[in-house]
């Protein structure tokens, strides 16, 4: 197969990377891609969000398969165009990724289906938000709705913080939800029309502090598996939450065919459905990769063409990864451009590690420069999160970048838990 990666972040260096080893991957093109990218493919400087420009390098190059690694261009309705020139292509069309644009499409899904999720109201306006907020006991989550609120959701602790985060959301349409209780992990499925089977779980860490404290950031961190998402909860989340959506989805004629990343709350009734995104999360999708045995390409192509209730489920290695960024001074606000990275090499000569690029780019002198707020996504593989950890961390102190920052405490929930149950 011929395949055309579309986008330019760790979790596309991790995808490419992953494509590249899969006996069916010929040849591996990506747009734009990045220097880690570069690796394992060749990069084309095309606009991944034009759906003209990606069909039309996909027909001069033969490529029998397009891969989608962002939401962007799944929202533009690439994957749209993709099908309607009848070139396999892995991400949903431009409907059904309203599970990620809307968040009151989601939640009307959910209340339709049965589906469990935090009670929630829709408002229109600010005043409909403050009339409503009375019915909600306290804390209550405000969210804009909308891809343009990208960051608007506030967990707010008192009535007062409520009606502060529904004056500064402005006068858009709104979500009011229930507070859910509980530990979030992802679960990520492989969903090809009424069919989903599950890939992988995985937990990441939002805040950009340790602690888990201060900003939100895009992710600092991630490890895979989430242990807290046991096989009973996962077969829970699959059923009650994963299935129903593919067969709503279905049945309104816009069936889903991609990767489905369900946000969860482990709650004392069981899980609920937090958020929906409609790609690979980034930087789970870092942790997830070097865990996935067999043919990855093959097992993208069987979701793209339909063919998926006719393929062997997905293998994953019984070993954990854990994945650390490297941001850039500033991040998530401004992020610090320009800083020189060097000594990657001998970071992937730690057992186990591989460095993905995220946001790098090559300067002429062939000097490795940061170009974005996060900048590497160090990943290693080990028996146990211990040992990953502990590898993960060599390979980050291995690593020059004097503009960079990281958080030393990826995982610490997880490793708190295992700790207590080894004292047991
Ligand atoms: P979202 O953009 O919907 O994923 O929300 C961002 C974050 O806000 C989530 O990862 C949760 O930590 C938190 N959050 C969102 N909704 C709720 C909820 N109903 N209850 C508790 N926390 C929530
Ligand atoms: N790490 C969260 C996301 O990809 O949305």
């Amino acid at each position: 197969m011929n395949i055309l990666l579309l986008g330019s972040g760790g979790r596309e260096d991790a995808l490419a990377w992953r494509l590249r080893q899969s006996p069916s991957c010929d040849s591996l093109l990506a747009a734009p891609g990045n220097p880690g990218i570069a690796r394992w493919a060749e990069c084309v400087a095309i606009d991944p969000t034009s759906p003209e420009a990606v069909v039309a390098l996909a027909q001069e190059r033969g490529v029998d398969l397009v891969v989608v690694g962002p939401e962007a261009p799944l929202v533009a309705g690439v994957a749209d165009a993709c099908r309607a020139a009848r070139i396999a292509v892995f991400g949903p069309n431009a409907a059904p990724a309203q599970l990620e644009g809307s968040k009151g499409f989601t939640k009307d899904l959910c209340a339709e289906h049965g589906i469990p999720t935090a009670d929630y109201v829709r408002v229109e306006t600010a005043s409909d938000a403050l009339a409503a907020l009375h019915r909600f006991t306290i804390p209550v989550v405000i969210k804009a709705d909308g891809l343009a609120a990208g960051k608007g959701v506030t967990v707010a602790l008192t009535r007062d913080e409520a009606e502060r985060a529904i004056q500064a959301a402005g006068d858009g349409p709104m979500v009011i939800e229930e507070f859910l209780e509980g530990e979030e992990a992802s679960l990520f499925a492989l969903v090809d029309g009424e069919v989903a089977v599950p890939l992988a779980s995985a937990q990441d860490h939002k805040r950009v502090g340790e602690g888990d404290t201060g900003p939100n950031t895009g992710g600092m961190g991630a490890y895979s598996p989430a242990p807290v998402l046991t096989p009973e909860l996962e077969r829970r989340a699959m059923e009650e939450i994963v299935l129903p959506t593919a067969r709503a989805m279905a049945s309104r004629g816009t069936p889903f065919s991609g990767v489905l990343y369900a946000g969860l709350m482990l709650t004392a009734e069981g899980p609920k459905l937090i958020e929906y995104n409609v790609r690979f999360g980034d930087p789970e999708c870092e942790a997830i990769m070097p865990r996935i045995e067999g043919d990855f390409a093959e097992l993208l192509m069987a979701v793209a063409s339909g063919r998926l209730g006719a393929t062997e489920p997905p293998v994953l290695s019984d070993e954990t990864t854990m994945t650390v960024i490297i941001a850039a001074e500033g991040y998530p606000g401004t992020p610090k451009k320009g800083g020189l990275i060097d000594e990657i090499e001998p970071a992937e000569q730690v057992e186990g590690v591989t460095v993905f690029h995220a946001g790098t780019a090559r300067h002429a002198s062939g000097a490795l420069l940061s170009v974005g707020g996060r900048v590497l996504a160090v990943t290693a593989k080990a028996p146990n999160l211990a040992r990953a950890r502990a590898r993960a961390y060599r390979a980050v102190d291995a690593i020059r970048f004097a503009d960079g920052f990281h958080r030393r405490d990826i995982g610490w929930r997880e490793l708190e838990r295992s700790a207590g149950e080894l004292a047991k």
